[in-house]
């Protein structure tokens, strides 16, 4: 009893009670963001888009806890989502990158306790997003703590989905009328056939970037090696070279490009110079 009276009156100041989860919300959230920020300095495509962060408002919690029956002094250790993160990818498989980045970083500043993939099963609703529930330590004044957080992660589609839905429901006080439940499952359908499209759309961008990439590379190693034929090889020959070199590189020709740099290697090779 008198423990109980205890965690009362502990939760009857909110936010006391709070602030280990504010801390939790923000140190996630700046760590999310780093991801992203190290993969895109790094030249790499970033599987965040956007990363937002809340703590549950008191009403909810306790509509929460009531709801499930969960006394006031288990609201810690029974209502995983006070801290609440949420990540935006802009494509599906970046979900999955987002969990293997979550997981490389389970038992280091994070413990991941569940993992709810609602984009394989789909709520009857039409809601999809990948949960990941986290126990994560913070440190405060009075000593480390350990706070259960929400990962929710999910694309710009299933967000844009799901916020409607929100506030749907919060129109409807939780009764979204039957005909509208059916257009918002309909919706989700959508939502899941754009993702779907834009994935194939991202793989396209993907291989014209690589072919650029090639093509730049060969480019390089080819006017490198003219410019070496320069010193090395007669005037006329170099001269001969390079206006090959123009006209192939007008057809945009890979292959040819390919064959040219070849040939050059070869011809470096006769004259004994380096070929790279
Ligand atoms: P609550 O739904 O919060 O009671 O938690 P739960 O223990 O049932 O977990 P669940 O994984 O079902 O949902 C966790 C969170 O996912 C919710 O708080 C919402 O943010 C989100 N969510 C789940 N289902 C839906 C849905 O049908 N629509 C929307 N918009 N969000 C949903
Ligand atoms: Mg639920």
């Amino acid at each position: 009893m008198g423990t109980n009276r205890q965690n009362l009156s502990d939760i009857t100041n909110w936010d006391e009670f709070l602030t280990p989860y504010f801390q939790t919300v923000e140190e996630l959230t700046v760590k999310l963001n780093f991801i992203s920020n190290e993969l895109t300095v790094n030249g790499l495509h970033s599987p965040i888009e956007r990363v937002y962060g809340r703590v549950k408002h008191v009403a909810s919690i306790i509509e929460k806890a009531n709801r499930k029956d969960v006394p006031f002094n288990k609201i810690r250790e029974k209502i995983e989502d006070i801290a609440g993160v949420r990540v935006i990818c802009k494509f599906v498989e970046d979900i999955d990158h987002v969990v293997q980045l979550l997981r490389m970083r389970d038992g280091f500043d994070l413990k991941i306790i569940q993992e709810r993939d609602y984009i394989n099963n789909a709520k009857p609703s039409g809601y999809q997003s990948y949960h990941v529930i986290v126990r994560y330590k913070v440190m405060t004044v009075t000593g480390p703590m350990e706070i259960s957080a929400e990962i929710q992660i999910r694309t710009l589609a299933m967000n844009f989905w799901a916020t409607i839905e929100h506030s749907l429901k919060y129109k409807y006080n939780g009764n979204i009328p039957e005909d509208l439940k059916q257009r918002l499952i309909a919706s989700a359908q959508a939502a899941h056939k754009l993702d779907i499209e834009m994935s194939k759309i991202h793989d396209e961008i993907t291989e014209a970037q690589q072919v650029v990439l090639v093509r730049e590379g060969l480019v390089n190693s080819i006017t490198k090696k003219i410019h070496n034929l320069y010193f090395i090889a007669t005037l006329e020959k170099a001269n001969e070279l390079n206006r090959e070199f123009i006209e192939i590189y007008q057809t945009c020709n890979l292959e040819e490009l390919s064959a040219f740099n070849d040939k050059l290697t070869t011809i470096a090779h006769v004259y004994n110079v380096d070929a790279y």
